[in-house]
């Protein structure tokens, strides 16, 4: 059954619509990167687990949050980890152990049932990679490069963390964009990236020079449902609750949230289904009203809906 996901990733069916981005952005990566950008709560994170649920060959996904992360350093590690968790991409990790004494020594005393946490503990604490992100870097790009499946690695939140890094040294900013862009961009080079982000990435490296880092980066916009999308979706949660939805209350949800943004529409939806519970009567246009008025505009969500609104 199709589930209302409020603020939560959806995935599977939950994941509605959307089918010209996800074949727009497939298409891009044959021959480019790609830049995400919407607002928040347009479905970015969604449309990037979309990638990784359903890859597609010649590609292997990863997916990062780096919302939280701080340096160049710990970019490196989050990575590093990542990979050597992947099934697949572990065996890359392992090549770099046979030509690094340090990291060799490294992996060999990794604890079978270590998870990821512990994996970036102990990378960080018992090896150079923080001292040598750079050279961890390009080695393992250059593995990367030609491996196959190709790497699809997709970065979430990029620009706070380039913000988090830029706080503290806009420098090593600049030197983590730069090296960032000449690995994506080596002609070899096979593996994709897809960077996605509600800050603007653009206005936050353009008020520091650095726009130039980021200008190979195919742009793809995420806009809100079209309104044949934002319908069928109606519709679709409603009969998946079995609920019967006449055209009128339809059109008024609709109407009520104004631009699609899927997560209004999941919150309102929500809102009416609670309120239908709890009163056991039918959908009316009074109690889709009713929750708009009590539970968007006056609830938790009143601050984001205005902000959208306007
Ligand atoms: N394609 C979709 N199908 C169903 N719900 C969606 C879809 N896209 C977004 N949503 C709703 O919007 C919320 C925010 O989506 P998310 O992908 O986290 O946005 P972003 O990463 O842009 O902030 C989700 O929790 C879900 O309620
Ligand atoms: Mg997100």
């Amino acid at each position: 059954m199709r589930e209302l996901n409020v603020g939560g990733v959806p995935r599977g069916e939950d994941y509605f619509g959307r089918e010209d981005l996800i074949e727009n952005l497939w298409a891009r990566l044959k021959r480019d990167n790609v830049l995400l950008v919407a607002p928040r709560r347009f479905g970015k994170t969604g449309a990037m687990y979309r990638l990784l649920d359903e890859p597609r060959e010649p590609f292997h996904p990863l997916y990062i949050n780096v919302e939280h992360i701080m340096s160049a350093a710990d970019f490196m590690i989050e990575f590093l980890a990542a990979l050597l968790r992947d099934h697949h991409f572990s065996r890359v990790i392992n090549k770099l152990r046979e030509e690094t004494k340090g990291f060799g020594r490294f992996l060999r005393s990794l604890p079978e049932s270590i998870d990821v946490g512990g994996i970036k503990v102990i990378l960080r604490e018992d090896t150079d990679v923080s001292q040598q992100w750079i050279s961890y870097g390009e080695r393992v790009m250059a593995m990367l490069a030609k491996d196959k499946p190709h790497l699809l690695l997709l970065i979430d939140e990029f620009a706070i963390m380039i913000d988090n890094i830029a706080q503290h040294s806009v420098e090593e900013a600049e030197r983590f964009l730069r090296w960032f862009r000449a690995v994506r961009t080596a002609p070899e080079t096979k593996a994709r990236f897809v960077f996605g982000g509600s800050i603007n990435l653009i206005a936050t490296l353009d008020a520091m020079g650095l726009v130039d880092t980021v200008n190979d980066l195919s742009i793809v916009r995420l806009e809100p449902f079209d309104t044949k999308t934002a319908k069928r979706f109606v519709e679709t949660i409603f009969a998946s609750r079995r609920v019967k939805l006449a055209p009128k209350i339809r059109d008024t949800i609709l109407e009520l949230v104004g631009a699609p943004i899927p997560y209004l529409l999941s919150v309102l939806l929500t809102a009416i289904f609670d309120r239908q519970r709890a009163t056991r009567k039918k959908v009316s246009v009074e109690m889709v009203n009713a929750a708009f008025q009590d539970d968007l505009l006056g609830g938790a969500t009143a601050a984001v809906f205005r902000h959208y609104r306007s």
